[in-house]
């Protein structure tokens, strides 16, 4: 397994299969996708791209950090679940995020995927929330400092 940068056009493919199945591909590119402190990890198995995650310099109103990332469009595909990809993009992703002075990512955690994102030190916030079309949300960030 590899982790490597990639472009935004690269998620597309594995956002819209898992995340947004019934939705275009226009509803799988997110807004700043493309800005200058944007980045975008892939985890290669054999090749083959199979886990996407994105990080977004993204301030969360309800955080005091002045510089804040948040975190979207973390997804695997079905057949390589539960083989430490995404937390391998997780665990590439800190430093770097660190060293753009943030000491704080957040994400609104699919009511599911919230199990996942405890296990890699994610704590949630407040109550959950529905976002239309894609269901139940929380608010959940992990300290980096
Ligand atoms: C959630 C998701 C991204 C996890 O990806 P993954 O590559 O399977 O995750 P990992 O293998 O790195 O899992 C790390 C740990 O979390 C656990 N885990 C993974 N998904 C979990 C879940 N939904 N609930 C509870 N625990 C979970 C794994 O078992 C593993 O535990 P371990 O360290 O004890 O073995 C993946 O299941 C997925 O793409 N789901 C569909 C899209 C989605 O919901 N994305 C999140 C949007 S907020």
């Amino acid at each position: 397994m590899e982790v490597l940068r990639i472009k935004s056009i690269d998620t597309y493919a594995i956002r819209h299969k898992m995340l947004r199945p019934s939705g275009t591909v226009e509803d799988c590119m997110f807004q700043g996708d493309n800005d200058e402190l944007t980045f975008h990890l892939g985890a290669f198995v054999d090749k083959k791209l199979v886990s996407v995650a994105s990080f977004y310099f993204e301030r969360h109103p309800l955080f005091q950090e002045q510089y804040q990332y948040r975190l979207r469009g973390m997804a695997t595909l079905v057949d390589f679940q539960g083989q430490g990809l995404s937390s391998a993009l997780l665990r590439t992703a800190f430093p770097v995020i660190k060293q753009n002075q943030c000491t704080i990512l957040w994400c609104n955690a699919r009511e599911k995927a919230m199990g996942f994102y405890t296990k890699l030190g994610f704590i949630p916030h407040g109550e959950l929330f529905t976002i239309q079309n894609i269901g139940k949300h929380i608010l959940m960030s992990i300290n980096l400092g």
